[in-house]
């Protein structure tokens, strides 16, 4: 095989350690005016645009062996993801874009006895697919729930925590997903924002899947959420964890 063959096998292998299969589905219409879409923009990308950013293409189920690759211990240290999420016995998560679970079954046994995982996510295959791993791992406090593009859809005040793990960049709506998951926040309830650092270009991940804190605060933070951010803890190896709180009201006193 000639050389520039051996050199394109090498970056196509390449592109496919470092990318996931993706839905191609056309973004949405929406004339909230939040959006703006453009003809020109990142093939990764889905051309919508939220305050400067392109939304990602959603990662499709088949990419689910992806996101159980035993490497993802040692690049995203989840341990300690886990354990900087301060998880007690009792606690409610809801676990927003779960995918196949791999989050979600870590944190179920933290949150036990009396707590939950209610794991999210838009495609039914993956919740399936979390089915079969709670059999296996015979975890029996977690709820499997269908969200919508635009919702969680869960009660208002019912959850403690949040928690995003390489989903946010690619909800197709994301102000109306934040407005609706703090809706369901209990009053002290709090969001934890887990995203690949945009700032680093050793990161070894598609620019549209990842984001500066700086964009991550400016979109969590609009005054119409009334979150406030908290913290930013920059121990994970590849990605930013931050932490948004709901702010006091005075039904809260
Ligand atoms: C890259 S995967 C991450 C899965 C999981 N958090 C993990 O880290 O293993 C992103 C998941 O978010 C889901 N997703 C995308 N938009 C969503 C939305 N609006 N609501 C709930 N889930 C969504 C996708 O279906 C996909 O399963």
């Amino acid at each position: 095989m000639k050389r520039c063959h051996w050199l394109s096998l090498f970056v196509v292998l390449l592109s496919g350690l470092i990318s996931s299969p993706v839905f191609a589905a056309e973004p949405e219409a929406d004339e909230s005016g939040l959006y703006e879409m453009k003809q020109e923009h990142d093939p990764n990308g889905i051309g919508k645009f939220y305050m400067g950013r392109e939304i990602a293409r959603v990662m499709g189920h088949q990419g689910a062996l992806w996101l159980e690759r035993p490497e993802r211990e040692e690049e995203e240290n989840l341990s300690l993801l886990v354990k900087l999420l301060d998880l007690k016995p009792g606690m409610v998560v809801a676990d927003i874009g779960a995918g196949s679970g791999v989050l979600t079954l870590r944190m179920a046994p933290q949150v036990a006895p009396g707590g939950k995982v209610v794991a999210v996510d838009i495609q039914r295959e993956m919740l399936l697919r979390l089915q079969n791993r709670m059999g296996e791992a015979e975890i029996t406090n977690v709820d499997l729930h269908l969200g919508a593009p635009k919702s969680p859809e869960l009660k208002p005040e019912s959850v403690d925590l949040i928690l995003m793990v390489d989903v946010y960049h690619e909800f197709e709506f994301p102000h109306a997903m934040v407005e609706n998951m703090a809706a369901a926040l209990k009053p002290n309830g709090r969001i934890a924002l887990v995203e690949y650092r945009l700032e680093d270009p050793k990161v070894p991940i598609k620019l549209v899947h990842k984001m500066t804190e700086e964009q991550a605060i400016k979109e969590m933070t609009r005054p119409e959420f009334g979150l406030e951010h908290t913290r930013t803890i920059d121990d994970l190896p590849r990605q930013h964890l931050l932490i948004f709180t709901r702010k006091k009201t005075t039904d809260d006193e």
